[in-house]
């Protein structure tokens, strides 16, 4: 960038971050490669919904006197489904907060702990919006040691300094599907500073097993600078509707509160979540879908001697001896779109979000014959 903007010391700071680069949208495959039948397997969404129940109450609400309170400001903090989600986790309305998709709130607590510069430290191989949040909102990034497969709590925890503000924590991580053992996560939130907001982003927690799954929600009674995200764009099916939510301390929530903008989340948005947050059958149906795509994905992958990382979420690493970024490119091709994963540090593998059985028979028909050359 050069011109006389760029010598602002803000926007020269701002040039330097690097951009968030989201799965490719279908319809720009269309348009550009001219394809007109395209898998897209890129940003882990839930293949199965959004479900019946759902449109209902957005069809509902696009209809008749509800039609008509569109045009009036929807429910400024989504006080109603702030009861709903309150209910199901067993919480006072008060501790729940919603954002414009949970990366609205990843936002909203890097720019309230950064606002007086300081620290976050994150895993490598983290969502990218982790480091994103916390450089745009004035914060220094430095990353602690994580691999395609392991997380390391105690390198987390050695990489506190002084000036950390945050701590994040993707559990499960994306991109490369790990969690921590309880074990480790209670070492983390027992013994990180008290003063440091702790940020557990359970994106995909939904789609664990909850008889095993520790849920860093179990520890915000024990502390208070502890924020839990999860969000209704992946296993509730919710993702072209933006909308996600915290969990916290009732005075942690009051800080967000204020760098909250008025109105973040829509009336639509606000009511089709209402109806998701309780469809536990739902829940459980994608929940064994997912699990049934992972086992016939690991399957196939050693059929074509390739090795696949990670055990958790709606997605899984696949890691060839080539780049990945050609990989990509040659999938693309043939209409199938994936996530090449050299931004994250991972050169040499795709990210693949499990779609329907007839996607990854697509997926492997594109794949297959690619991959035999050398995985
Ligand atoms: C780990 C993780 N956190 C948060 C998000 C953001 O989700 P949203 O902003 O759609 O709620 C994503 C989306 O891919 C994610 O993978």
């Amino acid at each position: 960038m050069t011109s006389a903007l760029s010598s602002l010391p803000a926007f020269e700071h701002l040039a330097s971050i690097p951009l968030y680069v989201p799965g490719k949208p279908i319809q720009e495959v269309q348009r550009e490669l001219g394809l007109t039948t395209i898998v897209k397997l890129a940003s882990n969404e839930n293949p199965w919904g959004p479900t019946e129940a759902v449109k209902s109450r957005v069809m509902a609400a696009v209809a008749g006197a509800e039609f008509e309170g569109l045009g009036l400001y929807p429910v400024s903090d989504g006080w109603y489904l702030r009861q709903r989600i309150a209910q199901r986790k067993g919480l006072t309305p008060d501790r729940v907060i919603l954002g414009n998709g949970s990366s609205e709130i990843l936002e909203m607590v890097a720019k309230a702990a950064f606002l007086d510069g300081g620290s976050a430290v994150i895993p490598k191989h983290s969502f990218a919006i982790y480091g994103i949040a916390t450089q745009t909102a004035g914060g220094r990034v430095v990353e602690s040691r994580a691999s395609a497969t392991e997380l390391d709590v105690d390198d987390l925890l050695r990489k506190v300094a002084p000036d950390t503000r945050l701590v994040y924590l993707g559990h499960p991580n994306n991109p490369t599907g790990i969690r921590l053992e309880r074990a480790a996560l209670e070492r983390l939130v027992r013994n990180l500073r008290e003063d440091i907001v702790l940020v557990v982003d359970q994106a995909y927690a939904e789609y664990e097993d909850p008889a095993e799954y520790p849920d860093a929600a179990g520890y915000l009674d024990e502390r208070p600078n502890l924020l839990v995200l999860h969000t209704f764009s992946k296993i509730h099916a919710l993702a072209a509707m933006r909308i996600g939510y915290g969990l916290g301390s009732k005075e942690l929530m009051q800080y967000l509160e204020r760098v909250r903008s008025p109105f973040n989340t829509n009336h639509l948005a606000q009511v089709a979540a209402e109806v998701a947050v309780q469809d536990l059958a739902f829940e459980a149906f994608s929940r064994q879908k997912n699990t049934e795509a992972r086992e016939a994905f690991v399957a196939e992958a050693a059929q074509h001697r390739c090795r696949t990382s990670g055990t958790s979420g709606n997605f899984i690493l696949l890691e060839s001896a080539f780049p990945a970024a050609e990989l990509f490119k040659e999938l693309l091709q043939r209409g199938v779109i994936v996530r090449p994963m050299q931004g994250y540090g991972l050169p040499n593998h795709i990210r693949v979000t499990f779609g329907k059985p007839e996607e990854m028979a697509a997926f492997w028909k594109a794949a297959g014959p690619l991959l035999d050359g050398g995985c």
